[in-house]
Order: structure tokens, then sequence, then C-alpha cells
């Protein structure tokens, strides 16, 4: 054994963001931050010691080197073996059913999600413990402690000389490391929940087509597997199938503004039935009918409304969770079901806890995230499929399943409104002062818009183990009924955006097809005028709109 103790100092940046440590290919590249990073992980994570770790990620650039770095660290501080997917693919929700199945200690995830890759792109890593989410806060910040006071970090000396190309046992100076298929243990999972019989007839129908697209990031070979494959879905109706390290220069963001050749075929005279994209590490969906988008918001209503028809769920959902920023529409269908719901903070980390004790079996984001217990992450082919089985079913449009729900349960208006690129200072001035008037904002009016009837800071206090996270973000309702949040994005790497989340309830059939920006201007209007965004930021307007 060649073990060398490397002497280091701290970073004093490495605090885990909403989603492990993002920053950018630069940063990490500094001589000792991802190793700090990294002994940071072994010495807090001492389940690693002699337990099995899972290692993998979108594949963006720097992950072989990071890839390399990690073996030879692992093999150092004790890891009893590391299962890495073939090529270091691995997605995010594949690491979480992998780490479930096979009984890992942990998963170390190179990801950025959803940031662009490439040398001038982001980096990020990870880490995931035994149940297969996230790390918990308490975790994190302990991470964040350690890499504060490291002194040094272990790491072997040989090359790790594993092909990732190949499938198979390999070692690093005597830990035992397998190249695994990334997607098999997630095929099978898959295959448990869905009714993929149903699923074949749907595409053997002749009477439905589907685009996914993969935007060049880790769900090519999972979609290529699972739709192509599997269900009988004919080639090529998986795009940009071909993980590249750089995203082929995109910005691999399921939305309507980076998913622009998705959009683009959906809103095509000759457009396929049903179309879907995810993001750079797959955990994230987007779902768009015939000339139609599916607001993240609706579609996890839609899919609360049928979980129990699939068959990995029939008559074992009692709870579902959103995030808060998330709109109240899947409260509609908790409420008329009789299913617990719960309302977490931003970032999936918050679910584990109401999913490992069975409370909920389903939860999404507004930010395009939806899942089940199935894993502990978000899920974007799960999201697929579960709206394929959804269309199995009824035989209808993705429209005509959109339209039936608003009739059914009216439609929750809603909108985010991003200011980005604002300066750090620029954004915690105006949050502070939001905290400095909150006690005073109830009964504000708004020229000429609603007036406030009660506004609050968000904080949670998990119903698990008690533990309670504070400022989550503002909460601002009115008394036309409609709710803004008001919070800044913790993803970012560099400067503040604040994010506002608009909705409104309607009920009215006829005015499903309004125009929902318009519907929602006088809500945005008060979120800008109760969070003075012009008098801190400079901005009139939103620079994004979603
Ligand atoms: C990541 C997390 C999500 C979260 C989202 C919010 O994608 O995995 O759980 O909803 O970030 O991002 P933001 O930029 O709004 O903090
Ligand atoms: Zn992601």
């Amino acid at each position: 054994m060649a073990i060398i103790e490397e002497v280091s100092t701290p970073f004093d940046d490495q605090r885990p963001g909403t989603s492990g440590l993002r920053k950018t290919v630069e940063q990490f590249s500094q001589p000792r931050y991802l190793e700090n990073f990294i002994q940071a992980i072994f010495d807090t994570c001492t389940e690693l010691q002699g337990g099995t770790l899972v290692l993998g990620g979108d594949g963006r650039y720097y992950s072989e080197t990071a890839i390399d770095t990690i073996l030879r660290m692992a093999a150092a501080n004790g890891v009893g073996r590391v299962l890495v997917g073939r090529e270091g693919l691995f997605s995010t929700p594949a690491v979480s059913a992998t780490i479930r199945r096979r009984g890992a200690a942990g998963g170390i995830l190179l990801t950025a999600s959803h940031n662009p890759g490439g040398p001038e792109g982001d980096f990020g890593v990870k880490y995931n413990v035994a149940n297969g989410g996230p790390a918990p806060e308490q975790v994190t910040e302990a991470i964040f402690a350690r890499s504060r006071e490291i002194t040094g970090y272990r790491i072997v000396q040989a090359f790790a000389a594993v092909d990732l190309a190949r499938e198979g046992a390999a070692e690093v100076d005597g830990m035992p490391v397998e190249v695994i298929d990334p997607v098999a243990d997630y095929r099978a999972l898959m295959a448990e929940l869905f009714d993929f019989d149903a699923l074949r007839a749907l595409f053997r129908s002749g009477t439905f087509t589907m685009v996914f697209d993969a935007m060049h990031a880790v769900t090519g070979p999972y979609a290529k597997a699972l739709l192509e494959e599997e269900l009988g879905a004919p080639a090529g109706t998986v795009i940009n199938g071909e993980p590249r390290p750089d995203f082929a220069g995109g910005h691999p963001d399921p939305n309507p503004i980076h998913a622009r050749d998705l959009m683009e075929r959906m809103y095509r005279h000759d457009a396929p039935d049903f179309g879907a994209a995810s993001d750079g590490d797959g955990d994230r969906n987007m779902i768009v009918g015939r000339h139609f988008f599916v607001n993240p918001s609706d579609s996890l209503a839609v899919i609360a409304d049928h979980l129990d028809t699939i068959p990995g769920y029939r008559g074992r959902v009692t709870g579902v969770a959103r995030s808060m920023p998330t709109s109240r529409a899947v409260v509609r269908v908790a409420e008329a079901r009789g299913y617990d719901h719960y309302e977490t903070p931003t970032g999936w980390k918050f679910f584990g806890n109401l999913l490992d004790a069975g409370r909920v079996q389903l939860c999404g984001e507004e930010s395009f995230g939806t899942s089940s217990d199935h894993v502990r992450e978000k899920d974007g082919l799960w999201a697929v499929l579960a709206w394929l089985s959804i269309l199995a079913g009824r035989r209808e449009s993705v429209e005509a399943v959109v339209r039936a729900h608003w009739t059914a349960y009216g439609r929750d208006l809603y909108s985010r409104h991003d200011y980005e690129g604002l300066t750090k200072d620029q954004g915690e001035r105006l949050m502070a002062n939001l905290r400095d008037k909150l006690s005073g904002l109830r009964g504000t009016a708004t020229r000429p818009g609603p007036r406030v009837s009660d506004a609050d800071e968000f904080a949670y206090t998990d119903p698990v183990d008690g533990h309670t996270t504070s400022g989550q973000g503002f909460r601002l309702w009115f008394d036309n009924g409609a709710r803004a949040v008001l919070r800044l994005s913790g993803t970012g790497t560099s400067g503040a955006t604040l994010r506002a989340y608009l909705e409104k309830w309607q009920g009215d059939t006829l005015k499903h097809n309004d125009d929902v920006q318009e519907l929602l201007a006088d809500v945005a209007e008060a979120a800008r005028e109760v969070a003075e965004v012009e008098a801190f930021t400079g901005r009139r307007e939103p620079s994004l709109v979603v």
C-alpha cells in the first residue's frame, strides 16, 4: 500500500448548497480543492469505511479526473469497495436505486445537474447516504465544518488504472472496484413498478407517437433502453441521446426555453402526441403534449390523481408532499382523495424522511422534479413512465387529461418570474428588507392590486426527526386568493437569482384558456411592490418567465 498523506489547507467556500457542492470547473481545478472536499466526506461519513460506495455522474467535463482521484482516495481511506458506472455515467435516480438495491453505504455523484458543462461550465460533487437520498443537512453541515479544518488528505499513489469502458472487476491498490452497467438496476426497478405490457400496447397501437429529448446528457442510454428497447418505441424516439462532456454546448435544463429542440417539435403541425425531456443528471422532467405545455405543478397533481392506477402503487398511497413554492394543485387532489399532504422547503433532501417513514409515496416540485418512494431522488424517466401509464390507461391526449383535471379541481394558474444575474448583495438586501417589514405586511394594500392578507417567512420542522430549517423564503397571501413566494435560488455558482412564484386559483372553466401571464399580472406586480424589487435590484421586469 502506497498511501500518501498530502498536506493541505482549508478552502472556506465548501458549504454544500441545495444539491451538493457546485462550483465552476475552474474552481474545482484548483490544486487540493476536490481532494479537500472528498477527504471531508470520508472523514465525516465513517459508514464508508469497509462499506460499498457507488460512484458516477452525468459524464460532464472533469468527471474522469475526479473519478480517478476519488478512487485513489477511497482506497487510501479504507472504503470497502466501489461500484462505478460504465464510462463514469450514472443518472442521479439510478445511483439512488443502486445504493438501495445493493445495500451500499453511500454514493458520490459527480454532477452539476442542469448547469452547463465543459471547461467553462460547472462541476459538482454530491454525497448520498444509505437510503439512497442526498445527505441530510446535519451531514452536509458536518462535511462543511470538516472542510474548514482540513490539514491534509490521503490518497494512494498508483494511478487508478481502471478501464471505465469495460464492465467487470478491477482494483485500486487492493480495494475492489466493479465497473457496472449503470442502467441495469434502474431498468429492473421500473419493470417492477409499471405495467410494461400496457405501455408496449400503447406504442404498438399505431396511434401514439412520442419524442424524448435527452439533451446530450445522461438519460440518453436510459431512455433508449427503456423506451426503445423495452417498450418498443421506434428508433429515433430518443433525440440528442449521446451523452457529451459539454452537453454539445447546450444548457441541459428541461424547460421550454432550454429544451428548444423538443419544444420546436411539439409545436409543429405534425407534432407527436407526447414529448418529454430530462436534465444533465436525469432527475428533472418536462412533460409536453401536442401543442400543449404541462406546468410541473399540474403534472404532479395529475400524477397524484392517477397514482393508484399504477401497479407499484395500487392500494398503498397515503400521502403526498410538495416543496413550498410548488402550486397547491396537488393539495386539492390530496384533499379529495383523503391523502395526507406536506409542504417542505425547496430541495429534494427534505422529502427523504417523509418517504423513509412511509408518510408519503409521491413528491414533487415546481422546478421540474417529480418522484416516488421507489428511490430517494427525483426521477425524470419515472415521471415519463408515469405519464405514459396515464395515457395508456385513458387513451386521451395530454391536453385532454390536463383539461379534465382543471375541470374537476379548478386550475391553479402558475408562473415563476426569475430575476437573474443580481449580485449576492442585492439579493440578500432585498430579503433582509422583507424580513424587517414582515410583521407589518398584513393588510398592506398594493396599487392597484390586491391587499396582503398574510405573510410569513417559511420554516419547516421535519415531523419525523424534529429538525427545524428556517429562512426558506417569504410567502405572501393576498385577499384575492392569490399567493406569491419569494426566495433566492440556492443552486447558482455566482451572484444571485431572485425567484418570484405566482399562483392563483381559477374555478371558472371558461377562463382556463386565458393568458396565464395576464391573469397573474396583478399578483406579479403586487409581489414586486411589496418586495421593492426595483429599488433593490434596479429591475422592472424579470429576466426569465417560466
Ligand atoms: C435542485 C434541487 C431541487 C430544487 C431546485 C431548486 O434542482 O434538486 O430539489 O427544487 O434545485 O433550485 P433553486 O435554484 O431554485 O434553488
Ligand atoms: Zn438534476
